[in-house]
Protein backbone atom coordinates (compact mmCIF):
# COMPACT_ATOMS: atom_id res chain seq x y z
CA UNK A 1 0.00 0.00 0.00
CA UNK A 2 1.25 3.51 -0.73
CA UNK A 3 0.84 6.48 1.08
CA UNK A 4 -2.30 8.10 -0.28
CA UNK A 5 -4.16 4.36 -0.07
CA UNK A 6 -2.96 4.27 3.62
CA UNK A 7 -4.10 7.61 4.48
CA UNK A 8 -7.61 6.76 2.33
CA UNK A 9 -7.95 3.24 4.69
CA UNK A 10 -7.35 5.43 7.53
CA UNK A 11 -10.53 7.76 6.50
CA UNK A 12 -12.62 5.15 6.08
CA UNK A 13 -15.67 4.51 7.87
CA UNK A 14 -16.34 2.02 10.87
CA UNK A 15 -19.26 0.20 9.95
CA UNK A 16 -21.92 -0.10 12.83
CA UNK A 17 -25.08 -2.93 12.43
CA UNK A 18 -28.03 -4.14 14.78
CA UNK A 19 -31.41 -5.19 14.26
CA UNK A 20 -33.02 -2.03 14.63
CA UNK A 21 -32.64 1.42 16.42
CA UNK A 22 -30.47 0.04 19.97
CA UNK A 23 -27.47 -0.17 18.33
CA UNK A 24 -27.67 3.73 18.52
CA UNK A 25 -26.57 3.58 22.20
CA UNK A 26 -23.30 1.49 21.06
CA UNK A 27 -22.78 4.68 17.72
CA UNK A 28 -23.48 7.24 20.37
CA UNK A 29 -20.03 5.79 22.44
CA UNK A 30 -18.42 5.63 19.45
CA UNK A 31 -19.22 9.29 18.20
CA UNK A 32 -18.43 10.63 21.96
CA UNK A 33 -15.55 8.88 22.57
CA UNK A 34 -13.37 8.64 19.04
CA UNK A 35 -15.36 11.65 17.02
CA UNK A 36 -12.46 11.30 14.20
CA UNK A 37 -14.32 8.03 13.17
CA UNK A 38 -16.74 8.22 10.65
CA UNK A 39 -19.89 5.96 10.77
CA UNK A 40 -21.74 3.46 8.71
CA UNK A 41 -24.63 2.91 10.94
CA UNK A 42 -27.31 -0.66 9.46
CA UNK A 43 -30.79 -1.32 11.29
CA UNK A 44 -32.75 -4.17 10.49
CA UNK A 45 -35.77 -2.48 11.21
CA UNK A 46 -37.89 -4.31 8.65
CA UNK A 47 -37.05 -7.59 10.62
CA UNK A 48 -36.33 -6.86 14.36
CA UNK A 49 -36.25 -8.02 16.71
CA UNK A 50 -33.46 -10.28 16.53
CA UNK A 51 -33.75 -11.37 20.28
CA UNK A 52 -36.85 -14.07 19.64
CA UNK A 53 -35.09 -15.43 16.16
CA UNK A 54 -33.12 -18.53 15.75
CA UNK A 55 -29.61 -18.73 16.04
CA UNK A 56 -29.86 -19.58 12.30
CA UNK A 57 -31.81 -16.61 11.46
CA UNK A 58 -29.78 -14.66 13.14
CA UNK A 59 -26.75 -15.80 11.27
CA UNK A 60 -28.55 -15.38 7.91
CA UNK A 61 -29.22 -11.54 8.57
CA UNK A 62 -25.82 -10.95 10.00
CA UNK A 63 -24.34 -12.25 7.07
CA UNK A 64 -26.11 -10.05 4.66
CA UNK A 65 -25.28 -6.85 6.21
CA UNK A 66 -22.04 -8.05 6.58
CA UNK A 67 -22.16 -8.29 2.52
CA UNK A 68 -23.69 -4.85 2.76
CA UNK A 69 -21.04 -2.63 4.74
CA UNK A 70 -18.63 -4.49 2.59
CA UNK A 71 -20.12 -2.06 0.04
CA UNK A 72 -19.74 0.35 1.95
CA UNK A 73 -15.27 0.30 1.86
CA UNK A 74 -15.62 0.02 5.90
CA UNK A 75 -12.16 -0.46 7.78
CA UNK A 76 -14.00 -2.15 10.77
CA UNK A 77 -17.35 -3.58 12.02
CA UNK A 78 -18.44 -3.46 15.42
CA UNK A 79 -21.74 -5.54 15.91
CA UNK A 80 -24.08 -3.39 17.97
CA UNK A 81 -26.40 -5.77 18.57
CA UNK A 82 -26.09 -8.22 21.95
CA UNK A 83 -27.96 -10.74 20.32
CA UNK A 84 -26.42 -10.83 17.29
CA UNK A 85 -22.62 -10.34 18.87
CA UNK A 86 -24.07 -13.58 20.74
CA UNK A 87 -25.23 -15.88 18.00
CA UNK A 88 -23.08 -14.76 14.81
CA UNK A 89 -19.96 -13.18 15.18
CA UNK A 90 -17.62 -15.92 15.40
CA UNK A 91 -19.49 -16.72 11.56
CA UNK A 92 -18.69 -13.05 10.38
CA UNK A 93 -15.02 -13.10 11.65
CA UNK A 94 -14.49 -16.33 9.28
CA UNK A 95 -15.37 -14.49 6.40
CA UNK A 96 -13.82 -11.52 6.29
CA UNK A 97 -10.63 -9.87 6.79
CA UNK A 98 -11.85 -6.47 8.41
CA UNK A 99 -11.57 -6.42 11.95
CA UNK A 100 -14.70 -7.05 13.56
CA UNK A 101 -16.12 -7.03 17.27
CA UNK A 102 -19.45 -7.95 19.01
CA UNK A 103 -20.59 -5.96 22.39
CA UNK A 104 -20.44 -8.83 24.31
CA UNK A 105 -16.53 -9.86 25.58
CA UNK A 106 -16.07 -5.91 26.17
CA UNK A 107 -18.58 -6.09 28.40
CA UNK A 108 -17.91 -9.44 29.61
CA UNK A 109 -14.87 -8.42 30.49
CA UNK A 110 -15.20 -5.72 32.62
CA UNK A 111 -18.11 -7.61 34.64
CA UNK A 112 -15.46 -10.21 35.51
CA UNK A 113 -12.79 -7.64 36.65
CA UNK A 114 -15.03 -5.15 38.11
CA UNK A 115 -16.98 -8.08 40.88
CA UNK A 116 -15.75 -8.26 44.54
CA UNK A 117 -18.38 -10.65 46.13
CA UNK A 118 -18.16 -12.93 42.97
CA UNK A 119 -21.97 -12.94 41.57
CA UNK A 120 -22.85 -11.36 38.06
CA UNK A 121 -26.09 -10.29 36.82
CA UNK A 122 -26.66 -10.51 33.27
CA UNK A 123 -29.88 -8.86 31.46
CA UNK A 124 -30.75 -9.08 27.97
CA UNK A 125 -33.04 -10.65 25.27
CA UNK A 126 -34.29 -14.17 25.67
CA UNK A 127 -31.64 -14.73 22.80
CA UNK A 128 -28.66 -13.44 24.57
CA UNK A 129 -29.38 -15.04 27.67
CA UNK A 130 -30.37 -18.36 26.00
CA UNK A 131 -26.99 -18.59 24.54
CA UNK A 132 -25.27 -18.43 27.87
CA UNK A 133 -22.53 -16.67 26.21
CA UNK A 134 -21.88 -13.84 28.68
CA UNK A 135 -21.60 -16.78 31.47
CA UNK A 136 -19.35 -18.75 29.53
CA UNK A 137 -16.81 -15.92 28.53
CA UNK A 138 -17.17 -14.67 32.35
CA UNK A 139 -16.27 -18.31 33.41
CA UNK A 140 -13.39 -18.39 31.25
CA UNK A 141 -11.25 -15.29 32.64
CA UNK A 142 -12.77 -16.15 36.16
CA UNK A 143 -14.15 -19.56 36.44
CA UNK A 144 -14.85 -19.18 40.10
CA UNK A 145 -17.84 -16.59 39.77
CA UNK A 146 -21.51 -17.11 39.75
CA UNK A 147 -23.42 -15.56 36.58
CA UNK A 148 -27.19 -15.16 36.82
CA UNK A 149 -28.76 -14.00 33.63
CA UNK A 150 -32.19 -12.93 33.13
CA UNK A 151 -34.24 -12.00 29.83
CA UNK A 152 -36.03 -8.76 30.12
CA UNK A 153 -38.04 -8.75 26.64
CA UNK A 154 -40.42 -6.34 27.64
CA UNK A 155 -37.52 -3.87 28.10
CA UNK A 156 -37.30 -3.29 24.18
CA UNK A 157 -40.91 -2.60 23.50
CA UNK A 158 -41.00 -0.07 26.26
CA UNK A 159 -37.66 2.06 25.35
CA UNK A 160 -39.28 1.81 21.86
CA UNK A 161 -42.44 3.38 23.10
CA UNK A 162 -40.48 6.46 24.59
CA UNK A 163 -41.04 4.90 28.19
CA UNK A 164 -37.53 5.32 29.79
CA UNK A 165 -39.15 7.31 32.97
CA UNK A 166 -42.49 5.67 33.73
CA UNK A 167 -44.48 3.96 36.79
CA UNK A 168 -45.01 0.51 33.83
CA UNK A 169 -40.97 0.53 33.27
CA UNK A 170 -40.78 0.46 37.27
CA UNK A 171 -43.31 -2.14 37.82
CA UNK A 172 -41.76 -4.40 35.04
CA UNK A 173 -38.10 -3.85 35.82
CA UNK A 174 -39.10 -4.25 39.73
CA UNK A 175 -40.24 -8.00 38.90
CA UNK A 176 -37.72 -8.93 36.53
CA UNK A 177 -34.43 -7.12 38.82
CA UNK A 178 -36.03 -9.18 41.88
CA UNK A 179 -34.69 -12.44 41.67
CA UNK A 180 -31.09 -10.12 40.91
CA UNK A 181 -31.18 -8.45 44.18
CA UNK A 182 -32.33 -11.75 46.14
CA UNK A 183 -29.12 -13.36 44.78
CA UNK A 184 -27.06 -10.68 46.26
CA UNK A 185 -25.01 -9.47 43.10
CA UNK A 186 -22.64 -6.53 43.29
CA UNK A 187 -22.21 -6.25 39.51
CA UNK A 188 -24.83 -5.96 36.38
CA UNK A 189 -24.60 -6.37 32.76
CA UNK A 190 -26.93 -4.31 30.44
CA UNK A 191 -26.84 -6.70 27.77
CA UNK A 192 -28.84 -5.20 25.08
CA UNK A 193 -28.87 -2.34 23.26
CA UNK A 194 -31.57 -0.65 24.75
CA UNK A 195 -30.78 -1.11 28.51
CA UNK A 196 -28.20 1.80 28.50
CA UNK A 197 -31.74 4.32 28.01
CA UNK A 198 -33.27 2.87 31.11
CA UNK A 199 -30.46 2.65 33.30
CA UNK A 200 -31.56 5.47 36.14
CA UNK A 201 -34.22 2.92 36.13
CA UNK A 202 -32.20 0.05 36.76
CA UNK A 203 -30.49 2.01 39.19
CA UNK A 204 -32.72 3.24 41.58
CA UNK A 205 -34.04 -0.37 41.39
CA UNK A 206 -30.60 -2.10 42.26
CA UNK A 207 -29.48 0.74 44.24
CA UNK A 208 -26.08 2.63 44.41
CA UNK A 209 -23.90 -0.17 45.83
CA UNK A 210 -24.67 -2.41 42.30
CA UNK A 211 -21.79 -1.45 39.54
CA UNK A 212 -23.67 -1.61 35.55
CA UNK A 213 -21.50 -2.60 33.16
CA UNK A 214 -22.44 -0.76 30.13
CA UNK A 215 -20.99 -3.03 26.78
CA UNK A 216 -22.06 0.24 24.49
CA UNK A 217 -19.59 2.09 26.57
CA UNK A 218 -17.15 -0.96 27.01
CA UNK A 219 -16.93 -1.38 23.10
CA UNK A 220 -16.27 2.28 21.72
CA UNK A 221 -13.10 1.62 23.90
CA UNK A 222 -12.22 -1.36 22.36
CA UNK A 223 -12.52 -0.41 19.48
CA UNK A 224 -10.56 2.55 19.63
CA UNK A 225 -7.65 0.45 20.99
CA UNK A 226 -8.26 -2.11 18.13
CA UNK A 227 -7.64 1.23 15.52
CA UNK A 228 -5.10 2.28 17.04
CA UNK A 229 -3.13 -0.74 17.51
CA UNK A 230 -3.71 -1.74 13.70
CA UNK A 231 -3.11 1.69 12.93
CA UNK A 232 -7.04 2.21 11.05
CA UNK A 233 -7.52 5.37 13.37
CA UNK A 234 -7.98 8.36 11.40
CA UNK A 235 -5.97 11.28 12.10
CA UNK A 236 -8.01 13.84 11.25
CA UNK A 237 -11.78 15.03 12.22
CA UNK A 238 -14.32 14.76 9.05
CA UNK A 239 -15.25 18.20 8.11
CA UNK A 240 -18.84 18.62 9.80
CA UNK A 241 -21.42 18.67 6.79
CA UNK A 242 -19.59 16.12 5.34
CA UNK A 243 -21.16 12.09 5.08
CA UNK A 244 -19.43 11.58 8.83
CA UNK A 245 -22.25 9.74 9.95
CA UNK A 246 -24.34 7.69 7.41
CA UNK A 247 -27.46 6.01 8.36
CA UNK A 248 -28.99 3.03 6.67
CA UNK A 249 -32.20 0.76 7.19
CA UNK A 250 -33.91 -1.73 5.69
CA UNK A 251 -37.47 -0.07 6.63
CA UNK A 252 -39.19 2.76 8.31
CA UNK A 253 -36.71 5.50 7.78
CA UNK A 254 -38.42 8.24 9.36
CA UNK A 255 -39.71 6.44 12.39
CA UNK A 256 -35.93 5.28 13.07
CA UNK A 257 -34.76 9.11 12.43
CA UNK A 258 -37.49 10.14 14.79
CA UNK A 259 -35.86 7.77 17.25
CA UNK A 260 -32.08 8.56 17.04
CA UNK A 261 -33.15 12.29 16.75
CA UNK A 262 -33.99 12.22 20.05
CA UNK A 263 -30.82 10.31 21.36
CA UNK A 264 -28.12 11.46 19.37
CA UNK A 265 -26.55 15.26 20.08
CA UNK A 266 -26.45 15.23 16.20
CA UNK A 267 -29.60 15.19 14.19
CA UNK A 268 -29.50 13.20 11.73
CA UNK A 269 -31.06 14.43 8.32
CA UNK A 270 -31.72 11.44 6.89
CA UNK A 271 -31.80 7.30 6.61
CA UNK A 272 -32.09 5.38 3.38
CA UNK A 273 -33.57 2.42 3.23
CA UNK A 274 -31.94 -0.63 1.37
CA UNK A 275 -33.25 -3.75 0.72
CA UNK A 276 -31.47 -5.78 2.38
CA UNK A 277 -32.61 -9.10 1.21
CA UNK A 278 -30.02 -8.52 -2.47
CA UNK A 279 -27.04 -9.00 -0.31
N1 LIG B 1 -30.43 -5.20 19.58
C1 LIG B 1 -30.95 -6.30 20.34
C2 LIG B 1 -29.89 -6.76 21.35
O1 LIG B 1 -29.04 -6.01 21.77
C3 LIG B 1 -32.25 -5.94 21.04
C4 LIG B 1 -33.42 -5.80 20.09
C5 LIG B 1 -33.79 -7.08 19.38
O2 LIG B 1 -34.28 -8.03 20.01
O3 LIG B 1 -33.54 -7.12 18.19
O4 LIG B 1 -29.88 -7.90 21.72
Amino acid sequence: MNIEEIKDLRQAPVGVFDSGVGGLTVAREIMRQIPNERIVYFGDTARVPYGSKSRETIIKYSRQILRFLQTQQVKAIVVACNTASAYALDELEKETDIPIIGVVKPGARVAARETKNGKIGVIGTEGTIGSQIYTNYIKKLRPEVSVIGKACPLFVPLVEEGLLKDPVTDEIAMRYLSELIDVGIDTLILGCTHYPLIRSTVRKIMGEEVTLVNPAYETAIELKQLLTQKGLDNPEAPHLGTDRYRFYVSDAAEKFQRFANSILKYGILSAKTINIEEY
